[in-house]
């Protein structure tokens, strides 16, 4: 393995397993078996639990990391995941236009990299996922997006994650009154304060 490639992932794995954690709590919740994670940066531990994942990210230190393929699939195995993972990346930036399929993916991941959902939901199924944290504001997005409906959310306790599907309504309300459009969320490019935050939120692709 290159050495920047290790270098890279034990940065992002500094709370070791925790994405994989998240990510097989998610796996389990759901029948996805294709993923899309754009603004992904070297957060390869979708990988770890889905069949096929596409990441984006127009970091150059990303583009580098997933050329080392052999690097990629050696954490890949290392971490419980295929040994010849089905991977590909895409070097760009996720608002322009891209070659990848619309409707095609079960689940799309939005972890703090902006309005991931405003720019790739055609990418997901109608009945797929958005896994959305509310830290950039993209969780917000989503809970104003006709075409997603909040389906369950994502609770963290002790490093451990668990889905919970009854009465979501709770986790979408604002601390402080406050008008919610996308230029709002665009003008301060920040997360809503909700009165409950769970860790991330489940929306599913209705239109
Ligand atoms: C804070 S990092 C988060 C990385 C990863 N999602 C995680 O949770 O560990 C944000 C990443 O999003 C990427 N990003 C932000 N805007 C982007 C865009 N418009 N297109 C592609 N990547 C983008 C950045 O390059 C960066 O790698």
């Amino acid at each position: 393995m290159n050495p920047a490639t290790a270098k890279l992932w034990a940065k992002q794995d500094q709370h070791e397993g925790d994405r994989r954690r998240l990510f097989t709590a998610v796996a389990t919740a759901l029948k996805a078996k294709t993923v899309l994670y754009p603004g992904s940066f070297v957060d390869i531990a979708p990988s770890f639990v889905f069949e096929s994942v596409t990441y984006l990210d127009l970091d150059k230190r990303a583009a580098r990391f997933f050329a080392d393929t052999e690097g990629v699939a050696e954490i890949v195995a290392g971490n419980g995941g295929p040994a010849r993972p089905d991977i590909s990346f895409v070097h760009g930036d996720y608002a322009l236009e891209h070659d990848l399929p619309e409707e095609h993916f079960d689940l799309l991941v939005s972890l703090y990299a902006g309005f991931v959902s405003e720019h790739c939901t055609h990418h997901t199924k109608i009945g797929g996922t958005l896994l959305v944290n509310p830290s950039h504001g993209d969780a917000a997005m989503a809970s104003i997006d006709p075409r997603l409906s909040l389906t369950g959310v994502v609770l963290s306790r002790s490093g451990s994650y668990r889905i919970e599907r009854e009465q979501l309504e709770r986790f979408l309300i604002p601390k402080k009154e406050q008008e919610i459009t996308v230029e709002t969320l665009h003008a301060s490019g920040r997360g809503i304060a909700y009165t409950t935050s769970p860790f991330a939120y489940l929306f599913t692709r209705v239109s």
